[in-house]
């Protein structure tokens, strides 16, 4: 994105120029209303031309307006979309806006930028866990395929609880095989290892039950590499799997999703015990290569038990990094 000219007093809260990397072809434009107001909040506004929509690239210009009105000190981020203008009520919510108003013929949305973005302790989540329903649509874009598994599923939420950095939807498929139904990291969190420690967190949580650990996700160019990073592999191809299940195309990065790819990880209880280690619970003690999952559950139990880490949760909000 390019600044305008002429706006140097308001910087950086003016009007940029949207650019296409590839050609440099300027394809849209977004800017803020002014600079924040005294409650810190700034609003936004954003177009592309036709030809640049579905792509994916007003998704990528709202997070980097957003991360500009973080740096330049603004608390609230405002955009309202008029309320018939699906593509932008979506790109909004990928990006983390909440509705927090409409009318007849607007939805008036904010996201909050101010908080801890070092927070990253993880949590089990059984209440009211529909207020996640943000993030969770990151990776997700149905909300009604996400009531299919948030009930029974299990809800791991990353960070503060009014504004998380990352959630994850798990089911217990049975025979120790478990499956990652979603996995979300806010727009302006990722590339920080928040997803990679999240799925790590989770492997930990079930360990001494869990077996395999499955995903099936779009054959995307960023998810599919990120599971591989998580260590798993490729196991099967549902062919339409994305494009006959949802009831609208699914974009991400460019790339229409239309096969659903399931990877697998198997997972060793005794590397979890490994991860132990690294988190400093059990500095310095020697890992049984061989150590049998239940053992590895109960002594993970008994470290969270003995360092106190459990304050008045029950065994499963437990986990190794807590
Ligand atoms: C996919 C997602 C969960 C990854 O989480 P993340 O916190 O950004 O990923 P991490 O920082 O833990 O990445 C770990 C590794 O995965 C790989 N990876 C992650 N994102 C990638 C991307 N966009 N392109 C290529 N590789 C990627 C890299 O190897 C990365 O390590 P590196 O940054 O040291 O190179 C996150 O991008 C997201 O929430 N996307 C939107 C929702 C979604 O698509 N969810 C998955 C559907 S189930």
């Amino acid at each position: 994105m390019e600044r305008g000219v002429g706006q140097a007093d308001q910087q950086p809260f003016t009007l940029y120029q949207i650019r296409e990397t590839a050609t440099g072809e300027a394809i849209g434009g977004a800017g803020f209303f002014g600079p924040p107001d005294t409650d810190g909040v700034v609003t936004l506004g954003y177009g592309l031309v036709p030809s640049a929509r579905g792509k994916g690239y007003a998704t990528e210009a709202v997070v980097g307006m957003l991360k500009i009105a973080q740096t330049g000190g603004a608390l609230i981020v405002a955009a309202d979309t008029s309320i018939d203008n699906d593509a932008s009520v979506n790109v909004l919510r990928k990006t983390g806006f909440v509705e927090v108003d409409r009318t007849d013929d607007n939805i008036f949305f904010r996201v909050v930028l101010a908080a801890d973005p070092d927070d990253t302790r993880i949590r089990l989540v059984t209440e009211d866990k529909k207020r996640f329903m943000n993030l969770l649509l990151l990776a997700d874009e149905q909300e009604d395929m996400i009531d299919g598994y948030l009930d029974r599923g299990d809800l791991f939420v990353m960070g503060d609880d009014t504004l998380a950095v990352a959630v994850c939807v798990v089911t217990n498929e049975g025979n120790g095989v478990f499956e990652v139904r979603n996995l979300a990291v806010r727009p302006d969190r990722q590339r920080h290892g928040y997803g990679q420690k999240l799925l790590r967190h989770v492997e930990s949580h079930y360990v001494g039950r869990i077996h395999d650990l499955i995903v099936g996700t779009g054959d995307s160019p960023i998810t599919v590499p990120f599971y591989e990073a998580c260590g798993f592999a490729f196991d099967h191809r549902v062919p339409r799997g994305i494009a006959d299940t949802y009831d609208h195309p699914i974009i991400e990065a460019g790339v229409r999703l239309i096969d659903k790819v399931y990877l697998r990880k198997t997972v060793d209880s005794a590397e979890i015990w490994d991860v132990l280690d690294v988190n400093g619970l059990t500095t310095g003690r020697t890992v049984k290569r061989d150590l049998d999952g239940e053992v590895a559950v109960e002594w993970h139990y008994a470290f969270n038990w003995l360092v106190g880490a459990n304050g008045d949760a029950g065994w499963d909000d437990i986990s190794p990094d807590t």
